[in-house]
């Protein structure tokens, strides 16, 4: 079976620092992958890399077949990677209803009845005014579009409903920073993707909003939905996680089954290794 995301001997450095140093893994068909290692590690940018955030230095992504890293991040998009964002990012000024449907933007097909012409830059002109017609005269694609997209956003707040359902209509710059994140996650599933790729979707949390957070990573974990995660909270990634990949100074030094990696020697030094020396020169 092919997998959804190859990556090969991916690479990309600032300055003189090699940050992705020649990384390569896959993430299978309904697969959980988490990418853990020491602050610095290279973890998020990989996961820049992969959704064609920044444009990578070497190497080649491959998703469910085709060839992504050449491609601009909105292309890339709508080839099916979703994600959220270490510090989390939501449109402060809109609701979480809106929020949510911002997500959907690039499944669009009726409301954007030009879209192959926004990747041309020349022409993107003509793409916003099909846009902006379509918005304020409608036909009946965009009218059975609407109600799709309403079907889905609700669909996508009914996940978090105790949370989200009451505040559907909030701006999201009154939501608790949970809630934030949460409507984050929502955004980045509405779209169905092929791949979620989530940065810390727990950073900031306290333990019950974190066990809250696993239980519904394990119920999309139990929907199929293949994931591409990055966490610091080691019980929550050996808990959701297929596989495990450990990254250090640019490299993955370990990979494998949650226990084989917990067990690993290099996983130990990367981890333990690091607060010994620190632990010696504070001594
Ligand atoms: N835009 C940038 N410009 C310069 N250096 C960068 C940039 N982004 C990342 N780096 C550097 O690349 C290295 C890897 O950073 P990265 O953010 O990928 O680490 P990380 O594993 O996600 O760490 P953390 O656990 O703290 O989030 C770090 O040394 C970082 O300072
Ligand atoms: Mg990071």
């Amino acid at each position: 079976m092919t997998a959804v995301l190859e990556v090969t001997g991916l690479r990309r450095h600032f300055a003189g620092l090699a940050a992705v140093d020649g990384v390569s893994f896959t993430v299978g068909p309904h697969e959980v992958v988490s990418i853990i290692g020491p602050n610095g590690s290279g973890k998020t940018t990989t996961l820049n890399l992969v959704t064609g955030a920044i444009p990578a230095h070497g190497g080649s992504i491959v998703l469910d077949g085709t060839r992504i890293d050449v491609a601009d991040p909105a292309r890339i998009a709508e080839h099916g990677i979703a994600r959220t964002f270490q510090n989390g990012r939501v449109f402060a000024a809109l609701s979480v209803a809106d929020n949510v449907e911002v997500g959907l933007h690039t499944t669009l097909r009726a409301h954007r009845p030009f879209h192959r012409l926004s990747h041309l830059v020349g022409l993107r002109w003509v793409a916003l005014l099909g846009e902006l017609v379509v918005a304020v005269v409608g036909t009946p694609a965009a009218r059975r579009e609407r109600r799709a997209i309403d079907a889905t956003v609700a669909a996508e707040i009914e996940r978090f409903e105790a949370r989200l359902g009451p505040r559907r209509d909030d701006p999201a710059y009154s939501l608790s920073y949970a809630n934030r994140r949460r409507t984050e996650i929502a955004r980045a599933l509405a779209p169905r993707p092929k791949l979620l790729v989530l940065d810390e979707p727990t950073a900031g949390m306290n333990p019950s909003e974190t066990a809250e957070v696993l239980g519904q990573l394990l119920e999309l974990k139990a929907e199929g939905q293949a994931m591409l995660l990055v966490e610091h909270k080691l019980d929550l990634v050996m808990t959701v996680s297929d596989r495990v990949i450990v990254m250090d100074g640019g490299r993955i030094v370990a990979q494998g089954a949650p226990d084989e990696v917990r067990a690993d020697p290099a996983v130990i030094e990367a981890y333990l290794g690091r607060r010994r020396v620190a632990a010696e020169e504070r001594a």
